[in-house]
C-alpha cells in the first residue's frame, strides 16, 4: 500500500541542491536553493510539490500534516561509504590506540579488521541482522535515509554473502569488499591464493546480490596489481567499481580508478597534488571520510584542493568499528567545514546529490524536488546550516523516509 499524503508546512526554510545535474562540481557544488516559509508535500512515497506557504492551494484527499514551525528541511542524507554490517566492537583496540599503538601495527598483529572478522563470522545470520538493525537505527537518527554498506568482515564465502544479503534485506546498497584483508586461512600466500578463491568461489553469487565491488588497496593489504585483477573480474561480472585508496600511502589507487572507470575512489588522506589534478580531470568521484581521519589521528584529505580543481567529491562516514566508529553525517559535515575548509553548502551537496551519484541514484535521491523520493530531514533549527554548525549536537528533529515519519525525536 502506498503512503498517504504528508504535508510538512510552515517550514522556516526548505534547502535543496539546485538543478537536476549530478555529480556537482566547482561553483555548482555550493548552489543551494533556499525557500522561506515553505512546505513540502509528499504523495505515494515521492515529493509531489514544494513551494512557499502563500502559494499552497487546497489539497485533495486525506493528508497527514506536520507543523514545521521553527524548523528547516533538507533532503534525506545519503551515506555512500559505510561498513555498518559488523558484529561486536573494537573498544579494546581503541583504548590501545589512545595509548599510542598504531592502527597498522594492530592490523599486522592479527587485531584490527581481523578481530571484527572473528566476531562477524561468529554472529550467525540472525545476529548479524540484529547488529545491522541497531547500527541503522543510529544512522537514521542522524538523518541518513539511504545507505551503502560493504561486506569485508566475513572473508569466507558464507559470511561475505550473508553480509551482502543482510544489507539488501535492510534496504541498503550492498558493496562486495571481499578484498578487504587476507584471512588467516590464506595468511601464508601474500593474498594471491585468497583472490583466486574469491573470484572462483564467491564472485558469481556476490555479483547477484551486490551492486558494486570494493578493494582495500594499501600497503599491508592488496597492491595495485591485485586490485586490478580483482576489480577487472568484478567489472566483467557486472559490478560497479569502488576503491579504498590513498588512506595511508599513495599506492596507485587514483591511476587505477581512472584506468578501470571506477565509480569512486575513497579516503585520499595521503593524496598529493598530482593525484588531485588527475582525479579532478576525471569522472571518478572522490569520497572523503573525515571522521576516519579524525578517529585515526591522520591528516585530513585535500578536500579544498579537490573542489577548487573541479573534482566531484562526496562526503561519507566510513562507519565501522575500527577506523571510524561514527554514524553521523552531520558530524562529518562539521568536520568538513572546520577541518577541510568546505562550506556548508558544499558539504550538503556532497552528502546528498554527489553521494547519491556514487550509488547511481541521483535521479531520485538527494534533492527536495517533485518526483524524487520523499526522504526529508527536519532540523531543529530555523537555518538549515545548523546541520553543519552544531558540532555533535541534537540537530536532527524528524526523519521522513518514503513519505512516512521514520523517526521523531519528540515521539
Ligand atoms: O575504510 N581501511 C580499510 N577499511 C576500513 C576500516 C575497517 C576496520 O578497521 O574495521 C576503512 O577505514
Ligand atoms: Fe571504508
Amino acid at each position: 500500500m502506498s503512503a498517504p499524503q504528508l504535508l510538512i508546512r510552515t517550514l522556516v526554510q526548505v534547502a535543496s541542491p539546485s538543478g537536476r545535474d549530478a555529480p556537482l562540481r566547482g561553483d555548482a557544488l555550493r548552489a543551494i536553493d533556499v525557500m522561506r516559509d515553505a512546505y513540502v508535500l509528499c504523495d505515494g512515497g515521492r515529493i509531489a510539490a514544494t513551494g512557499r506557504m502563500r502559494d499552497l492551494g487546497p489539497i485533495v484527499g486525506d493528508v497527514l500534516e506536520i507543523d514545521g514551525h521553527g524548523r528547516s528541511a533538507i533532503p534525506g542524507l545519503v551515506d555512500c561509504h559505510t561498513h555498518a554490517c559488523f558484529a561486536g566492537d573494537r573498544v579494546e583496540e581503541f583504548s590501545l590506540r589512545a595509548g599510542g599503538a598504531s592502527y597498522e601495527e594492530l592490523h599486522a598483529r592479527g587485531g584490527g579488521i581481523l578481530s571484527t572478522v572473528r566476531a562477524t563470522r561468529a554472529a550467525g545470520e540472525a545476529g548479524l541482522a540484529a547488529a545491522l538493525a541497531e547500527h541503522l537505527g543510529w544512522m537514521l537518527r542522524a538523518g541518513t535515509t539511504t545507505f551503502e554498506a560493504k561486506s569485508g568482515y566475513g572473508l569466507d564465502r558464507e559470511t561475505e554473502l550473508a553480509q551482502l544479503r543482510a544489507v539488501r534485506a535492510a534496504g541498503g546498497v550492498p558493496t562486495w569488499l571481499g578484498a578487504h584483508a587476507v584471512p588467516p586461512e590464506f595468511a601464508d600466500e601474500a593474498g594471491d591464493a585468497y583472490l583466486d578463491f574469491l573470484l572462483a568461489e564467491v564472485l558469481p553469487e556476490a555479483a547477484e546480490v551486490a551492486e558494486a565491488a570494493d578493494v582495500f588497496l594499501e600497503r599491508g593489504a592488496f597492491d595495485a596489481e591485485q586490485a586490478r585483477r580483482y576489480l577487472s573480474a568484478c567489472r566483467d561480472a557486472g559490478l560497479a567499481l569502488r576503491m579504498h585508496g590513498d588512506q595511508f600511502t599513495e599506492s596507485g589507487a587514483i591511476p587505477l580508478s581512472l584506468e578501470l572507470g571506477a565509480r569512486s575512489v575513497d579516503h585520499l588522506e595521503a593524496t598529493g597534488p598530482a593525484g588531485v589534478a588527475a582525479l579532478a580531470a576525471s569522472d571518478v568521484t572522490g569520497v572523503l571520510l573525515p571522521a576516519s581521519a579524525l578517529f585515526l589521528n591522520r591528516p585530513m584529505p585535500p578536500a579544498r584542493a579537490l573542489v577548487d580543481a573541479g573534482a566531484a567529491v562526496a562526503l561519507a562516514t566510513d562507519f565501522n568499528p575500527g577506523s571510524a566508529f561514527c554514524e553521523s553525517l552531520p558530524l562529518v559535515c562539521s568536520l568538513a567545514a572546520t577541518q577541510m575548509s568546505i562550506a556548508p553548502e558544499e558539504a550538503l551537496s556532497a552528502c546528498t546529490v554527489n553521494a547519491a551519484h556514487v550509488l547511481d541514484r541521483a535521479d531520485r535521491k538527494g534533492r527536495l524536488v517533485p518526483g524524487y523520493d520523499a526522504d526529508v530531514v527536519l532540523l531543529a533549527a530555523e537555518d538549515w546550516r545548523h546541520v553543519v554548525y552544531h558540532l555533535g549536537g541534537p540537530v536532527v528533529d524528524t526523519v521522513v523516509v518514503g513519505g512516512k515519519v521514520a523517526w521523531d525525536s519528540r515521539a
